[in-house]
């Protein structure tokens, strides 16, 4: 694939797909930064080359209607912080107004476009959606590895009318991932917990294929504990997937694939911290009670299987970890997986800011910015971002000989 640094981009219009998916808090802060950080590269890479910049995003899940408080004006504030210039935050992606401050650029100057999925035709990967952004520019980069699972307008339906490369986020994580994903040391554990359950299943599917052994929590774990028989309470599970649950892990246990589940948890009746917390048995979680984290023996269970691995990889938070009662499986998890001598790649944006909170990240082989875009990739399926870009990078490489 080729890279920023293949194309002659000073004074042209660069339309660099970046993932400022960032956590924000209630009073619309930003509670962890990683995500604007990683970025930096690519553009100060642009800003010093004298491109004009144009950096576009999601935040979110808007559904395609304009709410309030997903706009991207605070990360523009921390952005331009973090790289001590001015980054002007547009109130639109698309249309005469934006056409016009990008008109008004001048090289080495910065905007930042509203989050892109305020606009249906972000997610439906729209053709008139990706040609209304590719008339913004001259060049497009891609630098969002962690949204390049998702085929929308600004990551796949843009190379078909710019020419397009990646950033140096990009190139890294698929270097870096590129090589967990050929020749893995083994045993290879693949821990797995967060909230958005349903992407996730579908990979893992592909994943075990792969790993030695799966460490579940999260979210994840509930639907695997009922798919088995356990009354799971008010715990977030997907009904409708409980089969193929039973289906997968029949599938890992034909493959000799361990598959670690909870076997006690801490539950409450809300996961907001205002109700009392206990320990319980996976089999005694009352109706009206959720599981909010996984409890003291499952934490010891976990670290002794981690402490066998070689290559570990760790996706979504073993609880609500933002709560303090419930965020002791994840710490510990965190703490543990940093102190192995192993290659360690931790994925997502939660997962992210957990070890970052505890101050473990120099202690992990690679944070990749990926979660399920991560996951994706190590399955082995093609990331319709990547293959788009690889592609379009293609037709440059063509063109220029
Ligand atoms: C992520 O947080 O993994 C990416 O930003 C993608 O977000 P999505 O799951 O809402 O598409």
């Amino acid at each position: 694939i080729k890279t920023v640094k293949d194309v002659d981009v000073t004074s042209k219009k660069v339309l660099v797909r970046v993932d400022f998916n960032v956590p924000m808090g209630e009073n619309g802060d930003i509670r962890d930064d990683t995500r604007i950080r990683v970025c930096l590269p690519t553009i100060r890479h642009l800003v010093d080359k004298r491109a004009r910049v144009i950096l576009c995003s999601h935040l979110d899940r808007p559904k395609g209607k304009i709410v309030e408080s997903l706009r991207l004006a605070p990360v523009a504030r921390r952005l331009s912080e973090l790289l001590g210039k001015p980054v002007e935050s547009l109130r639109e992606c698309t249309g005469p107004a934006v056409e016009k401050a990008v008109s008004a650029m001048r090289d080495g100057d910065i905007v930042l476009l509203e989050n892109l999925r305020f606009y249906p035709g972000e997610e439906k990967n729209d053709p008139g959606f990706a040609r209304a952004l590719a008339r913004l520019a001259d060049i497009y980069v891609n630098d969002a590895f962690s949204a390049s699972h998702r085929a929308h307008a600004s990551v796949v339906g843009i190379t078909d009318y710019l020419p397009s490369v990646a950033g140096f986020l990009m190139e890294k994580e698929l270097n870096i991932l590129g090589k967990l994903l050929e020749n893995p040391a083994k045993p290879f554990a693949a821990v797995i917990g967060g909230a958005k359950v349903s992407d996730k299943l579908e990979v893992l599917d592909n994943i075990v294929t792969r790993v030695s052994m799966f460490l579940l929590g999260g979210g994840m774990a509930a639907t695997f504990l009922k798919s088995e028989g356990y009354r799971t309470g008010k715990s977030l599970v997907e009904d409708d997937k409980l089969q193929y649950v039973r289906d997968l892990s029949e599938k890992a246990r034909s493959l000799d694939v361990g598959l670690f589940l909870p076997i006690d948890v801490v539950i409450s009746e809300t996961l907001d911290g205002s109700t009392p917390a206990r320990t319980v048995a996976v089999s005694d979680i009352p109706d009206g009670w959720a599981i909010a984290d996984i409890g003291p023996q499952t934490i010891s269970n976990y670290i002794r299987e981690l402490k066998k691995c070689k290559t570990v990889f760790w996706n979504g938070p073993m609880g609500v970890f933002e709560v303090p009662e419930f965020s002791k499986g994840t710490r510990e998890i965190a703490t543990a997986i940093s102190n192995l001598d192993a290659v360690t790649v931790v994925g997502g944006g939660s997962t992210t800011e957990a070890v970052n909170s505890l101050g473990l990240a120099d202690k992990i082989t690679h944070i990749s910015t990926g979660g399920g875009a991560t996951l994706e990739f190590l399955s082995g399926k093609p990331l319709p971002g990547v293959t788009a870009l690889a592609e379009a990078s293609g037709r440059i490489l063509a063109r220029t000989g």
